[in-house]
């Protein structure tokens, strides 16, 4: 089986609908796990995943606070040879899935799907979009 780690926060509930939607498309794949947890509950699930989808939402035009003390955990961890993706809602400057993807992509992950902001709640356009970025990263890992 191959994994896929959803890590996310969300303060109002915007970026843990987008995150289960993430899943439900990840899912959906053949000979995919999907584990889905908010960043302060994520331990070694980082160093099995052999796919990262990181989300959070902007607050005061950066990831969440929970999503800045998770990220440079990122650096305790080889991320090389890992697929990942990026997503957040927002209202409207919508910062934080961007600095998430740049620091995946410092880190060494291969970027594979395009960067998903959502804003506000998302809405039947919004889920679907979330669908398919699950969707995207799953099956490039299953189709290296
Ligand atoms: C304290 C605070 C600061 C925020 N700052 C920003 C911001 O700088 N830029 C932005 O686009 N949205 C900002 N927002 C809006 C949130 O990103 C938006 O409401 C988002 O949908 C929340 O997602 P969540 O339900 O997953 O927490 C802020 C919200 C809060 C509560």
């Amino acid at each position: 089986m191959f994994k896929v780690l959803i890590a996310y926060d969300t303060r109002t509930g915007n970026t843990s609908q987008m995150a289960q939607a993430v899943a439900e498309g990840a899912k959906s794949v053949d000979e995919v796990e999907v584990i889905l947890k908010k960043v302060k509950e994520v331990r070694g699930e980082l160093a099995d995943a052999d796919a990262l989808i990181i989300g959070a939402p902007t607050q005061s035009k950066q990831p969440s606070k929970a999503m800045r003390d998770f990220l440079p955990r990122l650096s305790k961890v080889s991320l090389k040879d890992k697929a990942g993706a990026a997503f957040g809602s927002y209202g409207w400057s919508g910062e934080a899935p961007g600095i998430i993807e740049k620091t995946l992509r410092d880190k060494g992950v291969r970027i594979v799907a395009e960067t998903l902001k959502v804003k506000g709640m998302p809405d039947e356009t919004g889920l679907d979009e979330c669908v398919s970025l699950g969707y995207t990263v799953a099956t490039n890992i299953t189709h290296v």
